[in-house]
């Protein structure tokens, strides 16, 4: 059974590594995943470097989009990926997420009428203003196999009408993690905090890249003061997303080469560096969704810079504070931030992607599917 595998951003490489290695050591030959990488992200260490450190396989096709206007970039990436798929003919077309490339994938092959599975369905915010949101709503309720990381997930997409094809399957960034882990242990390699000279516990690790935050310079301003204030007392770590960093360039001009001390601008960093910068922070501040999860499954108190979150049940646990962008109240956070007592498990075990594959394997043989093809 072949399958198109529809990636372009940089958490996507993440979750797809996950689910291609399954393919390849347990797919028995009777899936061929054909990948395709749209080219929305395409920096080296946005892109490349995830396929080197996670060993995903070159992309059958790179479509080369790059960035542009939200209707531009998935419009450019709608017609790519339909030509992909009309040379393929897959069995069905998997996307992972709430990207513009998710959309583009999910929209191309339900308008070809070959099914769509979505990895991380039924993800809501409820904030349409979000380009995400409007992403990931569409992808669900185009697809015919839905995957979902826990079960509010499940309940958001029942809200919605959709319960034919949902299947919980724990969140494959764990199954990520618990991948990075076994691979940190053997080769803990010299990470970014100890080359920076960051001792475990003794700095805090920021990330902003959503678009609320860096296209609205006065977010993007209290977020900065805050972090520079911050780094007046623990030194504050920031691997800045190109997005971010030209906004502050636009902005903010000068910002960039004040050199705040204790204020530590790094370029984006490769996952296994990532991890370990979370590991050994005190407090993460982030606007992303998978540093919120990430965060917590490390046991590190996370301050949120967004004021809704999908991932409320890290909230809810006591582990994750929604500080939204005003500067007091992220200092306060984060200076009020504990250690809660308890961790319950959240978003499954770490093996979402052997669920995922049988799911998509019962798929193939239901449809009579005996084979390569
Ligand atoms: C995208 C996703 C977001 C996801 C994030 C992961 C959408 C609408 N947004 O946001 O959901 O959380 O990826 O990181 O799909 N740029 C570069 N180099 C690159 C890529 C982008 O410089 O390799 C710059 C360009 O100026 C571009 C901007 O970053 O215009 C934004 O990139 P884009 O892919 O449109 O959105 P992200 O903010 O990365
Ligand atoms: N990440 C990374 N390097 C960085 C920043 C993030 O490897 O410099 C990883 C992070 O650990 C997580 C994923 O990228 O696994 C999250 O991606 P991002 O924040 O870009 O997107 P989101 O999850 O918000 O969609």
């Amino acid at each position: 059974m072949k399958i198109v595998t529809v990636v372009g951003a940089r958490p996507q490489f993440i979750k797809a590594a996950c689910l291609s290695r399954a393919v390849r050591d347990e797919g028995e030959g009777f899936i061929e995943e054909v990948l395709v990488h749209t080219g929305q992200h395409y920096d080296d260490g946005l892109s490349a470097v995830f396929f080197r450190e996670l060993a995903i396989p070159e992309p059958a096709y790179h479509l080369g989009v790059g960035s542009g206007s939200h209707g531009e970039q998935t419009g450019r990436m709608l017609a790519a990926v339909e030509r992909v798929l009309e040379a393929e003919r897959p069995a069905w077309v998997l996307v992972y997420g709430d990207t513009n490339s998710t959309l583009a994938g999910a929209l191309a092959a339900a308008k070809l009428h070959i099914p769509v599975a979505h990895v991380e369905a039924g993800l809501r915010s409820y904030n349409r203003l979000m380009p995400e949101e409007i992403n990931r709503v569409i992808s669900d309720h185009l697809a015919s196999l839905l995957f979902c990381p826990g079960r509010r997930a499940v309940a958001n997409l029942a809200a919605e009408g959709i319960t034919k094809g949902v299947v919980e399957t724990g969140d494959i960034m764990a199954d990520a993690l618990a991948y990075a882990a076994g691979r940190m242990e053997t080769d803990p390699g010299g990470t970014v905090a100890r080359r920076l000279g960051l001792e475990p516990g003794g700095y805090l690790l920021a990330t902003v890249h959503r678009s609320e935050n860096t296209d609205d310079p006065g977010r993007l301003g209290e977020i900065m003061e805050a972090l520079e204030d911050l780094a007046r007392e623990t030194p504050v770590v920031l691997p800045l997303h190109p997005r971010t960093e030209k906004a502050l360039r636009t902005s903010f001009p000068g910002l960039l080469e004040r050199r705040v001390p204790g204020l530590i601008v790094l370029e984006p960093v490769g996952y296994f560096d990532m991890i370990g910068l979370q590991k050994g922070a005190r407090v993460i501040l982030t606007d992303s969704g998978g540093v919120q999860k990430e965060a917590y499954w490390l046991g590190v108190p996370c301050v949120t810079l967004r004021d809704e979150t999908e991932w409320v049940e890290t909230v809810a646990a006591g582990w994750n504070v929604l500080a939204g962008t005003d500067r007091e109240r992220i200092i306060r956070a984060v200076r009020d931030s504990r250690v809660p007592g308890s961790r319950p498990p959240l978003y499954g075990d770490g093996r979402a992607a052997a669920r995922i594959l049988a799911e998509l394997k019962a798929a193939g043989r239901e449809e009579g599917f005996h084979g390569k093809g």
